[in-house]
């Protein structure tokens, strides 16, 4: 099957069909994510939390993202590889922007990337790098990169204030030139607003029903450690899994039941011979 088109994620929004929307920081995951049939996968700067460690988005630099990248890239056929662009690597200029963009399709072909925020200076960027020919995927409402300006990680929209900049700066994303648009941690009825404003399609995270919707990987597995953000539902229960998988072969390794006979591979005729005659050589008699 070829890799899904931009025109046809962008019908979905009048069919109604949703995108479904995955983020995945390795091969493995990739390939689960294809044999599933996602429509999109994203290697969120998200990555920087669940998989290197980070304590915030903000740490991941573009070499970091670009590992994950590529190793996700080489897992998918069919899903489109959208990249999170790393905070610092876009903000000093449209150059810099068009830079940061560039090395994420030549080094991990991806397909597009993505960007966080809707002011005057991300719509240049936006405009910038759509003009050098790579899609763009926007990101609007809760921006994690620039949470501590937000007021932290919360919802947005809540407020006629706050309300009203997620919608122009949703409609800056559009006009900039993005083809689709994240809305992160909005109220249902803001991206209903938001839905019926923009052309573009809207997946949603935490903001209700929308053209599509994106959850990061280690949540929906149930990987995610301690609390999770309200909109998080987890699908499966991977991290028990995985503990109790490591849990029985630590205590079989201890008790001295694995590797059972099963696992073991059966010595030639001679083998054990010439081994103990190799030893005696080297050690010496
Ligand atoms: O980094 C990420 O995983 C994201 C999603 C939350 C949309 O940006």
């Amino acid at each position: 099957m070829p890799k899904i088109s931009i025109p046809q994620l962008q019908e979905r929004k009048r069919t109604g069909e949703p995108i479904v929307m995955v983020t995945a920081y390795d091969y493995a995951t990739a390939r689960a994510i294809e044999r599933a049939g996602v429509d999109m996968v994203l290697v969120g700067d998200s990555g920087a939390q669940v998989h290197l460690g980070h304590p915030t988005t903000a740490e991941v630099t573009t070499e970091e993202l670009l590992v994950l990248a590529a190793a996700v890239s080489r897992g998918t056929d069919t899903a489109f590889l959208v990249c999170d662009v790393a905070f610092g690597t876009t903000e000093e200029s449209d150059a810099q922007a068009v830079a940061t963009a560039v090395r994420f399709v030549k080094e991990a072909r991806a397909d597009a990337v993505k960007l966080e925020g809707g002011n005057a200076a991300k719509l240049s960027r936006i405009r910038a790098i759509v003009a050098a020919g790579i899609p763009v995927v926007g990101h609007v409402g809760l921006t994690p990169q620039t949470a501590t300006a937000l007021g932290g990680l919360r919802a947005q929209g809540r407020t006629g204030a706050s309300a009203a900049r997620v919608v122009e700066e949703a409609l800056g994303v559009q006009e900039a030139g993005a083809f689709c648009v994240v809305v992160e941690a909005v109220p249902t009825e803001v991206t209903a607003v938001l839905r019926e404003v923009l052309d573009i399609p809207v997946i949603g995270i935490g903001a209700g029903p929308a053209e599509g919707q994106v959850l990061v990987v280690d949540d929906l597995l149930g990987i995610t450690e301690g609390r999770t953000a309200k909109f998080v539902r987890a699908f499966g229960s991977i991290g028990d899994d995985t503990v109790a998988a490591i849990s029985a072969y630590a205590a079989d390794v201890r008790s001295g039941a694995f590797p059972g006979a099963e696992h073991q591979y059966a010595a030639g005729e001679g083998a054990v011979a010439a081994a103990r005659a190799a030893a005696t050589r080297v050690l010496g008699a």
